[in-house]
C-alpha cells in the first residue's frame, strides 16, 4: 500500500537523483581558479627561493641560481599538477621564455586592458584539446634590482653576471607595475 508519506519520499528521492545527476553532468571545471592557486603556489616558492639566494650571496649569485633552477622548478610544479606551466615575455632573459605564435597577441591585450588600479586581467583561451588560462605577472618592488633600468637600478656588478650568464638579455629597463610577463597554465581537456 502507498501512503501519502511514502509516495512524498518516493517524489523526494526522484527529484533529487534528477537534481543531482544533472549536477553532476554538467558541472563544469573552474580552470580560472585552479590556475590561479598553481601560480599561487609558484610564486611563493619562487620569491622564497630568490629571497633566499639574494640573502646567501646578494644579487649577482642569485643569477646563476635562476639560471639553473627557475625553469626546471617551473616545469616540475606544472607535471605535478597535470598541466604545463610555463612563464611567457615579449622581453625574454632566458630565450625560452619566448612568445610561441598567437601568445604574443595575448599578452598585447592584457598590458592593453591594465586597470587605472593597476590590475591586470587574466584570460583563458579554450581550444578543442586544451584550456589555457594566463595570469599575468607584474613588477613588484624586489624585481627592480635584477629587471629595472641598468645602473640606476641594477648595480653594476649584477649587470655583468647578467651580461655573462645572458648576452641577449631584453628584460631589463621595468618600472614597478609594468607587466613582465604572464604565466600560462596549459589543461589537457
Ligand atoms: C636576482 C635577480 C632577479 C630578481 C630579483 C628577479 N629576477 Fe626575474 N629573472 C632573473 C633571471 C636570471 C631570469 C632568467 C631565468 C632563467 O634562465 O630561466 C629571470 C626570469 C624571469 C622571468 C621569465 C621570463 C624571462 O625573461 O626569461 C620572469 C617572468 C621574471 N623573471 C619575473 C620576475 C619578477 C616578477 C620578479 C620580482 C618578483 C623577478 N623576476 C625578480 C633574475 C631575477
Amino acid at each position: 500500500m502507498i501512503t501519502i508519506k511514502s509516495l512524498n519520499l518516493q517524489i523526494a528521492t526522484l527529484v533529487g537523483t534528477f537534481v543531482f545527476g544533472f549536477s553532476c553532468q554538467t558541472k563544469t571545471i573552474d580552470y580560472e581558479n585552479i590556475a590561479i592557486a598553481i601560480t599561487n603556489e609558484a610564486k611563493t616558492n619562487l620569491v622564497q627561493k630568490l629571497t633566499t639566494a639574494i640573502a646567501e650571496g646578494g644579487t649577482k649569485q642569485a643569477i646563476p641560481f635562476c639560471k639553473m633552477n627557475a625553469i626546471g622548478f617551473t616545469n616540475q610544479l606544472g607535471k605535478k599538477h597535470g598541466v604545463e606551466l610555463r612563464r611567457i615575455t615579449n622581453k625574454p632573459r632566458n630565450p625560452s621564455n619566448a612568445f610561441k605564435s598567437e601568445e604574443k597577441d595575448i599578452f598585447l591585450e592584457i598590458e592593453k586592458l591594465k586597470t587605472t588600479e593597476g590590475v591586470f586581467p587574466k584570460k583563458t583561451v579554450t581550444s578543442d584539446a586544451f584550456v589555457t588560462v594566463y595570469i599575468p605577472i607584474p613588477v613588484g618592488g624586489l624585481c627592480i634590482q635584477c629587471h629595472g633600468e641598468p645602473i640606476q637600478d641594477i648595480k653594476k656588478e649584477t649587470l655583468a653576471v647578467l651580461e655573462k650568464e645572458y648576452p641577449g638579455d631584453l628584460a631589463k629597463g621595468y618600472r614597478l607595475g609594468d607587466l613582465r610577463g604572464l604565466f600560462s597554465v596549459k589543461f589537457p581537456k
